[in-house]
């Protein structure tokens, strides 16, 4: 008999132990052992979960429970679990969570407390597609080159809305917090961060890389308005918020942002509230993960495989590796990023306007690779839609601070990268 102590039954929480109970037999006989809840760990006792644990509202009551051999941690935040993870392994208890933010923060560190004892963490990226496990140990004899994914159900949602039904993003962002996908302060969704984190775990597979969520290019999909949807459109795009890591030499880039991709590419087809992660080992070629990254049942599977997993013994090292890469790759700066861009600005109707603009650009040594003018309803205003062939990031972000300062320039100019 193993015995499992939860911190944070609330959604998923409660899934893992009703899946640990409907699913008893099944799990018995591939785990090898009968895994049983022994407690759970809740802020608000008073609150009726229909579950048949014994709750308590102390932590430690879990944590230093001589009889539990593995931790469940569901709570969120990041210090709180971080202390309470780290005394956990302190007390030789193997630990199971699905906090991205924590591993986002901590990772390095809880590898190293963990030591041989199992920290194992499926559900914290993609919930219940299985990318830790088929980066950790299915493409382990690969190269990763790159790892794109639409790693936030919210955003997808949302974007996937303003395409097909031409929804206003705060209507739809109301929508999305309604269905319960959105994370409490739904900044976190929109503006990139869940996916960071997320991007950050699976990069440390698949690189080493040690990177801070403010190490790396983060944006959200605030801007985007119904104009850009509908050039996306006409030139073969869809819009998607992607976390994307890729190989470039002897730096990783690791980036997260709205990126138009090909219409008639697989991950401009992932739709709705799902997510997909597309993996190009040197050796596997592309690969791709597609699932539900949220919801109660769905990210209870993937803890409960990580139950399963420890009980068997399937043990190694909490990241990947046994030892450090000679050859360690670096993360690359922001400013070095070379990608095609997408610009959206408002100008002065009138004629010399549009070469202004390009001479700005080819300053810059930036080449426009297709171009649109469409009227505003100000007959003296008219915007115009440029894609540019690829550039450096710090040079796109120059010229765009050049254009702004263009008397015929109006109002903010919006910027969305291109991958091909
Ligand atoms: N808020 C997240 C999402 C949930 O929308 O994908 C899972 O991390």
């Amino acid at each position: 008999m193993v015995k499992i102590g939860i911190l944070g039954v609330g959604t998923v929480g409660a899934s893992v132990a009703r899946i640990l109970e409907e699913n008893a037999d099944i799990i018995e006989a591939r785990a090898g052992k009968r895994i049983l809840v022994k407690s759970g760990v809740v802020k608000n006792l008073s609150k009726d979960r229909g579950l048949s644990i014994k709750l308590s509202d102390n932590p430690l009551d879990v944590v230093d429970d001589p009889e539990i051999d593995i931790v469940v941690e569901l709570m969120g935040g990041i210090e709180e679990p971080y202390m309470l993870v780290k005394r956990a392994l302190e007390n030789g208890k193997a630990v199971v969570t699905a906090n991205k933010a924590l591993l986002a923060y901590h990772r390095y560190e809880l590898q190293s407390i963990a030591g041989d004892i199992p920290l194992m963490y499926e559900a914290s990226t993609a919930g219940g597609i299985p990318i830790i496990g088929a980066l950790r140990n299915g493409l382990s004899a690969n190269h990763i080159e790159s790892i794109q994914g639409i790693m936030n159900g919210t955003c997808n949602y949302m974007l996937t809305k303003m395409i097909n039904e031409g929804a206003q993003y705060d209507a739809i962002l109301k929508v999305a917090q309604e269905l319960g996908y959105a994370e409490a302060d739904p900044t976190f969704d929109v503006g990139g961060f869940d996916a960071s984190h997320k991007l950050l775990i699976l990069a440390s597979i698949a690189y080493g890389i040690d990177a801070k969520p403010e190490d790396i290019l983060i944006e959200g999909i605030q801007n985007i308005t119904q104009t850009d949807v509908a050039f996306a459109k006409e030139f073969g795009y869809e819009i998607k918020q992607l976390g994307i890591a890729k190989k470039v030499g002897e730096g990783v880039e690791l980036r997260v942002h709205a990126t138009m991709v090909p219409a008639d590419s697989m991950i401009a087809k992932v739709d709705g509230v799902m997510n997909a992660v597309t993996v190009v080992g040197d050796r596997v070629g592309e690969t791709m993960y597609y699932g539900p990254g949220a919801g109660g049942d769905a990210t209870a599977s993937a803890v409960i495989a990580d139950i399963i997993d420890i009980v068997r013994g399937n043990q190694g090292p909490m990241l990947g590796y046994k030892k450090g890469l000679e050859s360690g790759l670096k993360l690359l700066p922001k400013e070095d990023i070379i990608t095609q861009y997408y610009l959206r600005l408002e100008v002065d109707d009138q004629s010399g306007v549009l070469a202004a603009i390009t001479a700005t650009l080819g300053k810059f040594d930036i080449s426009i690779e297709a171009m649109l003018q469409k009227p505003t309803k100000n007959d003296d205003i008219a915007k115009l839609l440029f894609t540019t062939h690829h550039c450096k990031e710090s040079k796109m972000q120059d010229a765009i601070t050049a254009l702004g300062k263009l008397d015929v320039v109006h109002g903010s100019i919006a910027m969305i990268r291109i991958e091909k």
